[in-house]
């Protein structure tokens, strides 16, 4: 199974599939998580952040991904993953691919602002620091039209987003391994 996330920064992405990696450990499952911004350092470190270069960039994590899930490894891929077009090509070009929308309002987002990032963006026109293209400031970012799960992390604690979360995941093996079965009788 390969989970894409979807949000903006600093909504949770991160902290939500450690939290659910952990915890699904604990009873055997495993789960890597596939991080833009760990990769950008690494495989994804020819990319910016062009509508082009962002789709590139999950094209690359979702290759990853389909490798290892190959393996039984449950791959959460997480990335702001900002448009609805690559979003759709990952579900349509791998085997079990579920989009998981990890929502905050962008007012939360701007008053936590953990990396300073958003400070930055909203910088007026000119200024040195001024970081163009940041995702929901200005930059796209295209609400998925039919997520599989939509958290909201200004609603409801990190506590019940991981479970809401490891439920999701524990209920979609559940029905794969009975589409397995089913599958193997017939
Ligand atoms: S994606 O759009 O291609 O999916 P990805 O999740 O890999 O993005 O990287 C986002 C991370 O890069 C953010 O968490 C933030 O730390 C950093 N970043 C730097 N510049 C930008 C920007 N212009 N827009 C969004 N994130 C940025």
């Amino acid at each position: 199974m390969i989970i894409q996330l979807c949000g903006l920064s600093g909504a949770g992405k991160s902290t939500i599939a450690k939290n659910v990696q952990r915890k699904a450990a604990a009873y055997g499952t495993p789960i890597e998580i596939i991080d833009g911004d760990i990769y950008r350092e690494s495989l994804c470190r020819d990319l910016g952040f062009s509508k082009e270069d962002r789709c590139e960039n999950i094209r690359r994590l979702g290759f990853v991904a389909s490798r290892l899930s190959n393996y039984g490894i449950i791959c959460i891929i997480s990335a702001i993953n900002p448009y609805e077009a690559i979003r759709q090509e990952l579900s349509a070009n791998y085997a079990d691919v579920k989009t998981v929308f990890i929502d905050c309002a962008v007012d939360k987002l701007i008053a936590r602002d953990t990396k300073g990032l958003y400070k930055r963006a909203l910088l007026p026109d000119g200024h040195p620091d001024k970081l163009n293209n940041f995702t929901g400031i200005n930059d796209p970012f295209e609400i998925p039209s039919q997520p599989d799960l939509h958290l909201r992390t200004d609603e409801q604690s990190l506590t019940v987003c991981t479970n809401l979360f490891l439920q999701f995941i524990n209920q979609s093996l559940a029905l794969q391994q009975a589409q397995y079965a089913s599958a193997a009788s017939n």
